[in-house]
């Protein structure tokens, strides 16, 4: 069984598969350094609640409830690896009167879905983070959300696929193979060498459509990374997000110090340049809302391309064509969905279908699309 992209998907979805017995080999140039790489691993299944997508929100939901049990598994498996996976909860702020409108309206929105979130005072908002800056209109506070390292979830992964047996080959795959009937039966790499497999799951992230037609496509975001180990007064204990004048930004503080700062949402290709004009725009805004950051070193700057799919929701599961199964598409939450991703294709491989939740990501439903082969 081939597994094609080596990033969170396609390495919890190895490990899930090599759970069940399976022989699974992971194919990836550069296996993580993908949207993985960028993430800033908030698990936001309420907070990225948007209108219109309550499909994907309930998957959200669903996947942020298996998070836990993954987190202690992974990090057992790994030896006692620490994920920096933890629950700080999701203070969402707007900067002013129209921000404050946009905030109610999702409010509204996510208490219908029955979402656990709550409208708090901008006093109580300050006591929550004295931090914020002195421009605040309004706030809700969402105190169940988590949020995990991306990177260190993905070393684990591949920590506990190492100690499975499970190859992971540091090679492009060129093509995807077909045998006479149509059926896909493994892939070829760059380097030319074919690969047989009984199935292969295509976790490419927007990559996934130069292979087989998928509808996938890259949606850019820039991000940046602060440090503030050195600056003890610098004390955020919890993601905060917002809305400035109507964009959004978000606060990711992780307890060694990372302060994850972004993002940019921009129907780019993947060029992973990090622009002026982007850096300048996700500074201005979050330091809108939390001016301390000003003193803190920039330790990195990112960009890496979201995998977005054509109605927001994932591909997981059947593409319809026999052999080749679907794990991508995952857009804005491939952090968040990685555990109920792995969980579905496992189900699918040992019950033989997907489960009923799953129905919503059904790659089928773009089937018109795939061709199976390259494009
Ligand atoms: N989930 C946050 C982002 O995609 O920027």
């Amino acid at each position: 069984m081939a597994v094609v992209g080596c990033g969170i998907i396609g390495a919890a979805v190895a490990w899930r598969l090599s759970q069940l017995g399976l022989t699974v080999a992971a194919f990836d140039p550069a296996p993580g350094d993908g949207a993985t790489h960028a993430a800033a691993g908030m698990l936001a299944d309420v907070t990225e609640a948007e209108f219109g997508e309550d499909h994907l929100t309930a998957l959200n939901v669903a996947s942020a409830r298996e998070w836990p049990a993954f987190a202690a598994e992974l990090s057992s498996a790994a030896g006692g690896a620490d994920l920096a996976f933890r629950r700080t909860g999701t203070l969402t702020v707007a900067y002013d009167s129209g921000d404050r409108q946009q905030l109610r309206r999702l409010l509204t929105l996510r208490r219908g879905l029955g979402l656990p979130v709550e409208e708090v005072s901008v006093d109580e908002a300050r006591r929550l983070e004295p931090l914020l800056g002195p421009r605040l209109a309004g706030a809700t506070w969402t105190p169940d959300e988590h949020q995990v390292d991306p990177r260190r979830v993905h070393a684990a992964l591949l920590k506990v696929l190492a100690g499975r047996g499970v190859a992971v080959v540091r090679r492009r795959v060129a093509e995807l193979s077909r045998s006479p009937s149509g059926t896909v039966d493994g892939v070829l790499d760059a380097a030319g060498e074919r690969h047989p497999a009984g199935s292969v799951v295509l976790a490419a992230g927007w990559a996934s459509r130069e292979l087989a037609g998928v509808p996938t496509r890259p949606v850019k975001g820039q991000l940046l990374r602060l440090d503030a180990s050195a600056q003890p007064g610098f004390a955020l204990g919890r993601v905060v997000r917002g809305f400035v004048q109507s964009r959004a930004v978000y606060l990711v503080p992780r307890q060694d110090g990372e302060v994850v700062v972004g993002a940019t949402s921009e129907e780019q290709p993947d060029d992973r340049q990090v622009t002026a004009g982007g850096a300048y725009a996700i500074l201005r805004d979050a330091r809108a809302l939390i001016p301390g950051i000003d003193e803190l070193p920039l330790a990195e700057l990112t960009a890496r391309a979201r995998p977005g799919s054509p109605d927001n929701v994932p591909m997981i599961g059947e593409s319809g064509i026999p052999g080749l199964l679907l794990a991508t598409g995952h857009h804005r939450n491939g952090i968040l969905l990685a555990p109920l991703t792995a969980s579905a294709l496992a189900a699918r491989y040992r019950a033989g279908t997907a489960p009923e939740w799953a129905a919503a990501a059904d790659p089928r439903r773009f089937a018109a699309t795939f061709t199976g082969g390259p494009r």
